[in-house]
């Protein structure tokens, strides 16, 4: 693993050897603190487009390990218009030891890779999150335990996150069921992507357009926003269409009694989720967001700390 930028990319035992590596960084950590691994680091992100978990959790993972980040704003680096990506990628390579970077177009995160000398980090694309993914699989690890025999169903968009979450399942061996609106299903393309890593894994994949037949049974119920950033435009036709998908609690007592409720965040409370979900017993919507903390600190340490 030079970069951690697709999903697609990555194998079975590296997206194990992620969690693995969280888990005994978030062990460390709450035992007292963590080694300064990544002493005299220091990693640029890079921002197309707003954040706060993403920012905050990096930022501070670099200094639980003992390095430093850089904030780089939309407005000052110009991505792909004042100055090229590759340039970009070129010349943070002769500053920083790392680049994390939220893009729009996921070309731009490829050309990142291609031209950096040091790793790069998709802190989210269009494409795909892989991060908030590795944060997801701990905190189901943390709920659930183990992963043998579970459903994870997410429900709305069939966007970056929901993708995301489908490939990693498929890989872990995880049943992944979506439940979209019809015109919101997942892509063919990368639908065939994930059946071949299913039948690897032993995985069931389910693409449906109703949200109850969806949840039921399900261990893991998922959602994020109808709108992802870079599609505002198209905000009032999705909201004409998304409110049978919302996660209240009528559809969550579909699921298993014991199931548990998730979004990436920032959530558009009263639109994909009720308060009542996202506050309610079944909700781990606080310690999933803590735990990209510790996923990051795990992929940072693995791809920054070369000594
Ligand atoms: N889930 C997530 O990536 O949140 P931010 O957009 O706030 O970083
Ligand atoms: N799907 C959302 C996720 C935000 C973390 C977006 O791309 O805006």
């Amino acid at each position: 693993m030079k970069h951690f930028i697709n999903l697609v990319d990555l194998s079975t035992d590296d997206i194990w050897t992620v969690l693995n590596k969280a888990t005994e960084l978030k062990k460390e950590w709450q035992a007292g603190g963590n080694k300064p691994i990544l002493k005299g680091k220091i990693l640029a992100m890079v921002f197309q487009k707003p954040s706060l978990r993403t920012r905050v959790s990096f930022d501070v993972g670099m200094l639980h390990l003992g390095g430093n980040a850089l904030y780089l704003s939309p407005a000052e680096i110009g991505l792909g218009g004042r100055e090229s990506v590759p340039d970009v990628a070129r010349v943070l390579s002769g500053y920083v030891d790392g680049i994390m970077a939220r893009t729009f177009s996921h070309t731009h995160m490829a050309q990142l890779a291609e031209y950096a000398s040091v790793p790069v980090i998709n802190g989210l694309s269009d494409f795909n999150h892989p991060c908030q993914a590795m944060g997801d699989f701990l905190t189901i690890l943390e709920y659930k335990e183990s992963l043998d025999g579970l459903k994870l169903t997410f429900v709305g968009d069939g966007n970056n996150v929901a993708r995301s979450l489908m490939f990693v399942s498929a890989k872990l061996g995880v049943d992944f069921t979506i439940a979209t609106p019809p015109g919101y299903e997942m892509e063919e393309k990368y639908v065939a992507i994930a059946q071949k890593a299913a039948a690897e894994s032993g995985a069931s994949l389910e693409f449906l357009n109703d949200p109850i037949t969806a949840v039921t049974n399900s261990d893991v119920i998922y959602t994020d926003v109808w709108t992802s950033m870079g599609q505002e435009e198209e905000s009032k036709k999705r909201l004409a269409v998304f409110p049978p998908y919302q996660i209240n609690d009528e559809l969550v007592a579909h699921a298993k009694a014991d199931a548990i409720v998730m979004h990436c965040l920032p959530a558009h409370r009263g639109e994909e989720i009720t308060d009542s979900a996202a506050d309610g017993p079944q909700s781990v919507l606080f310690p999933q967001a803590a735990n990209r903390l510790h996923a990051q600190k795990g992929i940072l340490a693995l791809l920054m700390n070369n000594e």
